[in-house]
């Protein structure tokens, strides 16, 4: 399929999204069901077909009685987008941020699937042992699936931990809006070099639901298909996110050059075309 076929509707798409933050009133996503729904009906217009949507939640705190509350505001989402989005796949997971060493992440009912947990580190910046954090989940028989790693604030200066944390078995999720630069020029210009050495494993969009924080996974579908990388679109938007949801391992992406992050545009504004 051609990038220009890809772009002229959602409907041949079959995108999945396994970052979001949809369920209603339980953290800084979506503030309403009416809301959430009317975000996810928009990205099923775009051909996103399956969704997990993953509230904040503290590794130290997930014993305690948050995820009762989570889920009951989640069942309710979920019986309203099966009335109006029949055929959307919504599933309920969580972002754990590892903010203790000493944790007990045993319920399985927390990952994306029985293996795949979805972590961030605390604060966005890097830990001071960046390994050991992300044992923290390894240790309990979980593969992470590190969030937005192009985020930490320090990740440039220490790009080498990105492959220790895949040597370690942990898997790289980019966010969408870091490929243009939304969360600063270190994001960016990480995302990019992450992407052209191969070391992401998929693309998710960290949607909330607001007006500033709601960028799809489609977006990201266009940049890379407009770019010519649709087999790697396909992989990082729906095979492989939808693998991990499945609890199955994702496929090696091949490198994507888009050629036009911060280092790029610099280099046209002074006029140096490579
Ligand atoms: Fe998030």
């Amino acid at each position: 399929m051609s990038a220009e076929a890809d772009r002229s509707s959602g409907d041949s798409l079959s995108l999945v999204d396994l970052h979001t933050h949809f369920v209603p009133g339980v953290d800084d996503g979506a503030r309403s069901t009416e809301e959430a729904l009317a975000a996810l009906g928009a990205l099923c217009a775009q051909g996103v077909t399956r969704v997990a949507t993953t509230p904040h939640l503290r590794a130290s705190r997930a014993g305690g009685s948050r995820k009762l509350v989570v889920r009951e505001k989640y069942e309710a989402l979920r019986s309203a987008a099966a009335e109006a989005l029949p055929d959307l796949g919504l599933s309920l997971a969580y972002e754990v941020r590892l903010d203790e060493p000493e944790v007990d992440l045993s319920d399985r009912s927390l990952g994306l699937s029985d293996r795949h947990l979805l972590v961030e580190f605390s604060m966005l910046v890097m830990p001071a042992f960046p390994v050991e954090t992300l044992e923290v989940a390894t240790r309990q028989d979980w593969v992470p699936v590190l969030a937005h790693p192009e985020r930490y604030s320090g990740i440039e200066a220490r790009y080498r931990m990105i492959a220790a944390w895949r040597e370690m078995g942990a898997l790289m999720c980019l966010n969408v809006a870091s490929l243009w630069g939304r969360y600063g020029r270190e994001a960016e210009t990480v995302a990019h070099r992450m992407l052209a050495d191969g070391l992401v494993d998929v693309i998710a969009s960290d949607h909330h639901a607001r007006p500033n924080r709601s960028e799809s996974v489609r977006q990201a579908w266009d940049r890379l298909a407009e770019a010519g990388h649709q087999e790697a679109a396909r992989l990082l938007l729906s095979a492989n996110p939808g693998a991990i949801l499945d609890g199955l391992d994702p496929a090696p992406v091949p490198a994507v050059r888009l050629g036009d992050g911060w280092s790029g545009r610099i280099k046209r504004f002074i006029g140096w075309s490579r």
